[in-house]
């Protein structure tokens, strides 16, 4: 199974969402179907509407994050509770978070005991083999921080040296994240080293994912 994870980010209001949504779906997604899974992770008042909208065995449904605290009173945070039900998936320890939230490793390693406790796929994102994996995380997303948003994809030869210091086992499922496109994914994602990719601006568009979708085809 190949993983594309579409991580939206705080980008989009309702209309465009529904833009997305309806572009997306007027695409020959059946030629998806089989061996790939969509994660779709949109902003968390979007999520319902992309359930709504988009409902399909291969698409599901993350957030870009989880609250380290249980239900309570912690005015603006979505806990895993909230999210169980609604999302398969969370996005995890982000270097968004780590750097402009300064979130420590105890934090994320909070937040993917809530998710898994909620049956929530945490899936930690790691800058490097630095960054801890909490236990019982089965989803790693390797961004290097270099490579996020500046059109510097990481060579796949770069991201085996960081997977193979990850240490990883056979259980864990790993992901390349940073400046994935159309022109570069069929690199990671013909490779059986890579289950999958982590997407930010390329996600925005919707024939743009569906194109790098389309690569664990070729
Ligand atoms: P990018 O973002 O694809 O825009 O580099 C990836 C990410 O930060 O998740």
């Amino acid at each position: 199974m190949k993983y594309i994870v579409a991580n939206w980010k705080a980008h989009f209001d309702l209309t465009e969402a529904y833009h997305w949504l309806h572009t997306f779906a007027a695409l020959p997604l059946e030629q998806l179907e089989g061996g790939v899974e969509v994660i779709l992770c949109p902003p968390y008042p979007l999520l319902s509407i992309v359930n709504d909208i988009l409902y399909d065995p291969f698409i599901k449904l993350g957030s870009q994050d989880v609250s380290q605290y249980e239900p309570g009173a912690h005015t603006g945070e979505v806990t895993a509770k909230t999210l169980s039900g609604i999302v398969d998936y969370a996005i995890v320890g982000h270097s968004e978070r780590r750097s402009q939230y300064s979130e420590s490793n105890e934090v994320i390693a909070a937040k993917c005991d809530r998710a898994l406790a909620e049956h929530i796929n945490p899936i930690i994102c790691v800058r490097g083999s630095q960054d801890v994996i909490p236990k019982n995380c089965t989803f790693v997303a390797f961004e290097p921080i270099e490579a996020i948003g500046t059109s510097n994809n990481m060579p796949i030869a770069d991201v085996l040296i960081t997977k193979q210091n990850l240490h990883l086992s056979d259980t864990h499922v790993f992901l390349y994240g940073g400046s994935v496109t159309s022109q570069n994914a069929q690199e990671y994602l013909q490779s059986d080293k890579i289950d999958g990719v982590l997407v930010g601006s390329a996600s925005l568009n919707p024939k743009e994912l569906f194109a790098i979708a389309l690569a664990t085809k070729r």
